[in-house]
């Protein structure tokens, strides 16, 4: 792999990704591990991320010297850039000018890094400190107007650093500075394609699970059924997926589900219908997080009986299934891992995250992946379009969206008010522009409106419609003031319980996409 060291900050994620946008597999590493640890994992690059810190601030993260005389290729990135002038004996100063944003900077064509790139580009920075002298043996290969030395190299020793952020699609050049790392810098194929990791994740799980049957908890989005579609591929009709209908779903949402797994997939799906009992359990709730624990644990409780189903359906050794196919994804993977202050916001993976006590090995092939690979391979595998390009849609499901009490007349009155809001932004072409546009009902709120000719007393609901690349932030989406009011008009004309239509247009943060 390329060993990604994170310095903090969430860099590290998007370098990752670039990497594998250049089909080259990347891992993510803490910088407290060790250079040996690091080397065990026989890396074919090792790139240093950006952060937070000042090289020489006390207790700075570092990296042990030792890791550029491994004969490693490695790239230095901002504070990484930084660290490796430290390093190799160059010199980093507060230069009392801070660079941040969108930048002139000027290249030298005539460099590894930059062959044949336009010699004025663009950059993204961010920084208050800068490299003042490059170490020894090693060529200056850009300046900007604040900073001389902006990116340095040493190609025949396979080192190289930029001041700038390559990985921000606001640095012009960045991902063609990032593959000339890779493919010429450090000699690396593209070899990271979403027919080899398919063919990978098919050994594996054949490995792992043998001639067992396994189950696998759907949810409709787009990370379940592509792990589900994966394990089909591998091992067929040992694959039985179970869908629990909670009740908080969307207007056609059960049927859709099953309609694309059985046609179109080919994929065994037992629903179960548990409405009854989320809702009973519901009663009278309304404080957020009360909610997302009783719907987490009502769905384990759905689960287990819908287990105890297929054990009857197509019987299973010793009575028991072993095996969970899950969707984890490589952010969750490396938010959990590092646990270092990534503060509980909101219990997601509540919700069909299973707990451990359920005594089942978990089959996750897209444990390595990101979103965006995730997308590729069900395509790759055959996954109809409509589901690979799903929009996100939480397990809580409309729960989450009813700001108070979730009974069944609430769910009814915000499924009528959804199912207008998302045909009219289909409608208007909207779909791929937009992250996703959660609806929410403020059931305990009311509001006086004047309807034919009588007052009207009913309630509001929200459009929260989000621009995102990976909802950890996110912006609200300016939509056409046409299809705002062509919304407005038909949600107020056809759910008689709803006497107001209000636009939320808060990013994240500070506020969240959901409402609860
Ligand atoms: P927030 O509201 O935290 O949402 O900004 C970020 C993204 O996560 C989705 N979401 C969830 N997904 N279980 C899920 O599977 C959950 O409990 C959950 N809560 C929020 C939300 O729709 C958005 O895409």
């Amino acid at each position: 792999p390329v060993l990604v060291v994170d310095f903090g900050a969430q860099y590290a994620q998007l370098i990752a990704r670039r990497v594998r946008e250049a089909s080259v597999y990347s891992e993510i590493v803490p910088h407290t591990m060790s250079v040996a640890e690091m080397l065990a994992k026989d890396p074919a690059a090792i790139i240093l991320s950006g952060g937070p810190s000042s090289v020489y601030a006390e207790g700075a993260p570092g990296i042990d010297a030792a890791v550029f005389e491994a004969g490693v290729p490695v790239l230095g990135i901002c504070y990484g850039f930084q660290v490796m002038a430290q390093a190799l004996g160059g010199s980093v100063g507060r230069t009392g000018t801070r660079e941040y944003g969108s930048t002139p900077a000027s290249v030298d064509p005539g460099s590894c890094l930059f062959a044949g790139a336009p010699v004025e580009q663009t950059v993204w920075m961010s920084h208050g400190d800068a490299v003042e002298a490059a170490p020894a043996g090693f060529t200056v290969t850009a300046f900007t107007a604040q900073t001389p030395v902006a990116a340095f190299e040493a190609p025949q020793r396979r080192l190289f650093g930029l001041q700038w952020h390559p990985e921000v699609l606001h640095t012009a050049h960045g991902q063609r500075a990032l593959e000339t790392f890779l493919r010429v810098g450090a000699g690396i194929p593209a070899t990271w394609t979403p027919g080899s990791i398919i063919d990978e994740q098919v050994e594996r799980i054949r490995a792992q699970v043998g001639d067992a049957h396994v189950i696998c908890g759907l949810s409709g989005g787009v990370d379940s059924s592509v792990a589900a579609a994966l394990v089909h591929r591998a091992v067929g009709d040992q694959l039985t997926c179970i869908f629990v209908d909670h009740g908080l779903l969307r207007a056609g949402e059960r049927e859709q589900v099953e309609h694309d797994y059985a046609e179109g997939m080919g994929i065994r799906v037992i629903t179960v219908d548990e409405s009854e009992r989320f809702l009973a359990a519901l009663a009278g709730v309304t404080e957020p997080e009360t909610k997302r624990k009783i719907i987490g644990r009502e769905f384990i409780r759905s689960f287990e009986a819908a287990q105890r189903r297929v054990v009857e359906e197509v019987g299973a050794a010793g009575g028991q299934i072993r095996f969970l196919v899950q969707g984890t994804l490589y952010p969750d993977v490396v938010e959990s891992g590092g646990g270092e202050g990534a503060a509980n916001i909101k219990s997601h993976h509540n919700v069909g995250g299973l707990p451990e006590d359920l005594d089942f090995a978990l089959v996750e092939p897209l444990r390595a992946l990101f979103k965006d690979e995730v997308r590729a391979i069900g395509r790759e595998l055959g996954v109809p379009d409509k589901i690979v390009a799903r929009q996100p849609f939480p397990g809580p499901g409309l729960g989450i969206r009813v700001i108070g009490e979730v009974t069944a007349e609430n769910l009814r009155v915000l499924r009528a008010a959804d199912a207008v809001v998302r045909e009219e932004l289909t409608a208007a072409g909207l779909d791929d522009q937009i992250w996703q546009c959660p609806v929410v009902l403020l059931a305990d709120v009311r509001s006086v409106g004047v309807q034919g000719d009588g007052r009207t007393y009913g309630h509001p609901v929200v459009l929260r419609p989000v621009s995102s690349e990976d909802a950890m932030t996110a912006d609200w989406t300016r939509l056409p003031y046409e299809v705002l009011a062509r919304i407005s008009t038909r949600i107020t004309n056809t759910v008689p319980e709803v006497n107001r239509v209000v636009l939320d247009c808060t990013s994240k943060p500070p506020g969240t996409i959901e409402w609860e």
